[in-house]
């Protein structure tokens, strides 16, 4: 059941390709250039209307949501507010009645998750859902959702439901920004022919394995890692540093590049490795600087960057290349390398990769 991999963990991130194409199956058509959502058609015309949308999740589904955060804003314009469900159901939220709430979760059992949707809908707003296993309780306490198509996930860490999660943040950005007039057609075009493009593009990645399991073996007896990026490269950011954390046990934090410099640059010394996400796109001097304060500092970089670049090569540690793409669809490529080398640094600690110590795979209590 394993299909032939070491572990439940291994065959999610593999299967990554494939889950993100069978997200978009029939809701994304690059000759008749649509994109559409068929759960959550007949509010199309009020997410257009929204003046705000709330998103709600835990964990890895709140990476996902702190993603499409940056989606939505740019390209519907439409204000999102990001929230642990956990905080938001205990702090006498200010929710109207033309909002939307939109809830993230893989499992869709998740009990703070479901709690704050049950406040939002008792409070007159618009819940929607976007969950991975089809006829769980947030997907049936919601108005409307779109299934995120992953298949079942077994491993405890999630993986393979995150990248599925962003393809449909991205496919219902896309929808609502067409609809709405934000997006130019041209535009529209490039990123539905690039989130095509997506599924090799991750195979491609996946088949530097090898690397990223020496880069894993160079790091595997550290005791912290500082993971950063900049515009949507921070969710990853966390993301990458929540799965080593949880998995491998090394205390991991994940921070907005700039950030660095008002507190964590205080931990960088020699024995600190430091992930940065630094691909090509708007903010990448910026994290170029970043790199360089890290490395005045002894700091190990270990760089993901977009193939070609010359800049970083010359700085990091090591280097792992990824192909170009939309700046917009940038996470669900850079996402990719640092689930691996989770993985591969927790097996080699010898840590049950599948089933974390102290973890559940649905939280089904607050
Ligand atoms: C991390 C992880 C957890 C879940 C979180 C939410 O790898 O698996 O952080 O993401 O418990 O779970 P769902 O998405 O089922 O609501």
């Amino acid at each position: 059941e394993k299909g032939g991999y070491e572990h439940f963990m291994l065959k999610e991130i593999h299967e990554q390709p494939r889950s993100i194409q069978d997200c978009f199956r029939g809701r994304l058509n690059l000759d008749e250039g649509w994109v559409g959502l068929g759960g959550i058609k007949d509010y199309e015309k009020q997410l257009t209307k929204a003046k705000r949308i709330i998103m709600v999740a835990c964990g890895t589904s709140w990476h996902a949501a702190l993603v499409g955060e940056y989606l939505f804003e740019d390209l519907t314009r439409i204000p999102v507010e990001v929230e642990y469900a956990s905080e938001f159901r205990y702090r006498n939220p200010i929710i109207n009645e033309d909002d939307i709430v939109i809830a993230i979760s893989q499992s869709g059992e998740t009990a703070d998750t479901l709690a704050a949707l049950d406040l939002a809908k008792s409070k007159g707003a618009t819940i929607l859902g976007i969950c991975n296993v089809v006829g769980s309780s947030i997907s049936r306490v919601t108005d409307a959702g779109s299934y995120t198509h992953a298949g079942p996930e077994i491993g405890v860490a999630s993986t393979k439901a995150f990248t599925a999660q962003v393809t449909v943040l991205t496919l219902m950005a896309l929808t609502i920004a067409r609809k709405k007039g934000t997006i130019i057609e041209s535009e529209f075009r490039k990123i539905i022919t690039e989130l095509d493009l997506i599924p090799n593009k991750v195979a491609k990645i996946l088949e530097k394995a090898d690397q990223l399991e020496e880069i894993a073996a160079a790091y595997k007896d550290a005791s912290n890692a500082l993971y950063l990026g900049r515009g949507n490269s921070f969710p990853v950011a966390l993301e990458g540093a929540l799965k080593l954390k949880e998995i491998s046990y090394i205390h991991a934090e994940g921070y907005p590049a700039a950030e660095m410099k008002h507190g964590p640059i205080a931990l960088i010394d020699e024995e600190m490795p430091v992930f940065v996400i630094a691909t090509q796109g708007p903010s990448y001097e910026k994290v170029v600087s970043n790199i360089q304060e890290v490395k005045a500092r002894k700091g190990k970089i270990i760089a993901v960057i977009t193939e070609g670049d010359e800049q970083v090569k010359e700085m990091a540690d090591h280097c792992i290349e990824i192909p170009d793409t939309d700046e917009n669809l940038t996470p669900l490529l850079t996402t990719i390398p640092l689930q691996l080398i989770s993985y591969y640094v927790a097996v080699m600690r010898g840590a049950n990769v599948d089933q974390p110590r102290n973890l559940a795979k649905s939280v089904t209590v607050e």
